[in-house]
């Protein structure tokens, strides 16, 4: 260092993001409502992107119900919780999943809500997510279920938002509820959809029909279908095993579905590396 340089107060680096380029690489897995499949998804995605060698982290947003850990039978020896009441710094609770080939911050379950947790410190947090995630080709964000703005403050501006959906009526409509709320508070925000525990193809695209023409109408803006993951059995068993589900059911037709998702992912982005993906 230029000795003639002032050193920059340490606490200001912290309170702003990395740069105009940080968040870029952050894939939000969202949902307007619990139990459509979204923290399979961002443990699966995560996976299938380790596979197609990039360089993974996993985090888990979820702060009311955080289960990453649970769905992996992870025994994680510091997590968030520990970040969050200042004992550590977020880069120390990394875990390595081996199995997996990526890194996972292990969430807080049962500390209570993002929204508890007051402005200054989320964003303080968020500053350090930013930087961590420059060491990364992605980074795989589970959300809380949830309109509230403190679970959707985790989105960083540059970043791609998946919403997962089922055909369910509750989900699509707390889907399209999730997506409007987001892009009054950022227009520009990318929002994606992804049809969970879908029939078949076909009775996926309905489903996507159905809530993008929603969309069209309601807010003039058409979210893209990246992908459709079919109703599999072999889900349900690989979480009961708390085994990740791509090591257990590589061939499964939801495992072929998610490959194709991340596919589909790196060709649409560009990786924050500058890298075509
Ligand atoms: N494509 C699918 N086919 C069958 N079951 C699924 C599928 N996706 C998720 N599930 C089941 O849905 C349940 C909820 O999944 P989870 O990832 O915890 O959802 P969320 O994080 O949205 O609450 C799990 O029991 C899982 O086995
Ligand atoms: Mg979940």
């Amino acid at each position: 260092m230029n000795p003639s340089m002032p050193a920059r107060p340490k606490k200001r680096v912290a309170l702003h993001p990395a740069s105009a380029t940080a968040g870029r690489n952050v894939i939000n897995i969202a949902s307007g409502k619990g139990g459509v499949g979204k923290t399979w998804m961002a443990i699966t995605l995560a996976h299938s992107l380790a596979r197609q060698d990039e360089k993974v982290l996993l985090f888990d947003a979820d702060f009311g119900l955080a289960n990453i850990d649970v769905q992996l039978g992870l025994n994680a020896e510091q997590d968030l919780g520990d970040v969050v009441a200042r004992k550590v710094a977020m880069s120390q609770v990394v875990t390595k999943f081996a199995e997996g080939g990526f890194d996972i911050i292990v969430g807080m379950s049962g500390s209570g809500q993002l929204a508890d947790m007051g402005r200054e410190r989320l964003s303080e947090l968020k500053s350090e997510l930013w930087q961590l995630a420059q060491r990364y080709d992605r980074v795989v964000i589970d959300l809380g279920a949830g309109l509230e703005s403190a679970v959707r403050s985790l989105t960083p501006k540059g970043g791609m938002t998946l919403v997962v959906a089922t055909d369910e009526p509750t989900s699509l409509t707390d889907a399209y509820a999730y997506i409007k709320v987001s892009m009054q508070e950022n227009p520009s925000a990318d929002m994606r959809l992804v049809i969970n525990m879908a029939t078949d193809q076909r009775q996926g695209e309905r489903t996507y029909g159905a809530l993008a023409k929603a969309c069209r109408t309601f807010l003039n803006y058409t979210p893209p279908l990246m992908g459709i993951v079919r109703r599999d059995d072999h889900i349900p068993d690989a979480i009961r095993r708390q085994t990740a589900f791509l090591s257990r059911h590589p061939q499964s037709n939801a495992a072929q579905d998610v490959h194709a998702l991340a596919t589909t992912i790196r060709k649409q982005s560009t990786k924050f590396s500058g890298k075509p993906a």
